[in-house]
């Protein structure tokens, strides 16, 4: 049996004494999850988040992470860096780094290489723009993205990735796919990865929908049978929101 993911992506949101403050809110209101959850949270309050979740069931996750070891990368930060702070997931691809810092498929491909190679586990956002998917090309896209994103990577990575479906026009805008788009499209990108390790493979990966999902629009998304989890931005931000969202599951 898969174990629903539901991660939270604060993006670049909350200073150390918010992170506290969030952190302290959420853990005993998801204490009894019956999914796994990750609090996606930005570089500087890795330190803070891993102290305060400290004997929590919710695992600390990171939001990118470069695909080599160390070197002369302004403004990057290595998988080992990530590790050390006891980081369990990355967020790779994400549609807001496609979008404004230049990331790519093979990009993609080579952060998410560098994280397994670490140890850690990634979460590998796929999704279409509005004009893509107006003009009837969302199969080829996430298809494209999937295939070039997983380019390389073996069998026993494979587990550790976790796909995150973002329609980019779903993102931060309030508008949600319909569950059955969504859960439509998932079955696409999983038979992506089906072509790619086969059949098993494909059944067993953990696939999210993540786009504007909020207490009120889980329970239709996640009773779809392709979608395996979420990942949530904005409702991530208030405790009682992202914990309505995780204990839906
Ligand atoms: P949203 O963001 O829930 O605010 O739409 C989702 C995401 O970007 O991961």
């Amino acid at each position: 049996m898969k174990k629903e993911i539901i991660a939270g992506n604060w993006k670049m949101n909350n200073n150390k004494e918010q992170t506290l403050a969030l952190i302290n809110e959420l853990k005993p209101l998801v204490k009894d999850a019956k999914c796994e959850v990750v609090v996606c949270v930005p570089f500087t309050s890795i330190e803070t988040a891993r102290k305060a979740l400290r004997g929590s069931n919710i695992k600390l996750g990171a939001q990118n992470v470069h695909w080599a070891p160390k070197g002369a990368f302004t403004g990057e930060i290595s998988a080992d860096m990530l590790v050390e702070q006891k980081v369990k997931y990355v967020l790779v691809g994400h549609s807001e780094r496609r979008q404004y810092f230049g990331e790519t498929n093979q990009s993609v491909n080579a952060r998410a290489k560098a994280a397994l190679g670490a140890g850690l586990n990634v979460i590998m956002c796929v999704g279409e723009t509005l004009e893509e998917r107006e003009t009837g090309k969302t199969a080829d896209v996430v298809t494209k993205q999937t295939l070039e994103g997983l380019e390389g990577i073996e069998k026993d990575g494979l587990k550790k990735i976790v796909i995150a479906y973002e329609p980019v026009w779903a993102i931060g805008t309030g508008k949600t796919a319909t569950a059955q788009d969504a859960n439509d499209t998932i079955a696409i990108i999983r038979k992506a990865v089906k072509k790619l390790y086969g059949r098993n493979y494909a059944k067993s990966i953990r696939i999210q929908y993540g786009g504007s999902m909020n207490p009120g629009n889980v329970k239709e998304l996640m009773a779809m049978p392709e979608i395996d989890g979420g990942l949530i931005g904005g409702a991530s931000l208030r405790a009682k929101d992202f914990a309505a969202v995780v204990l839906d599951r």
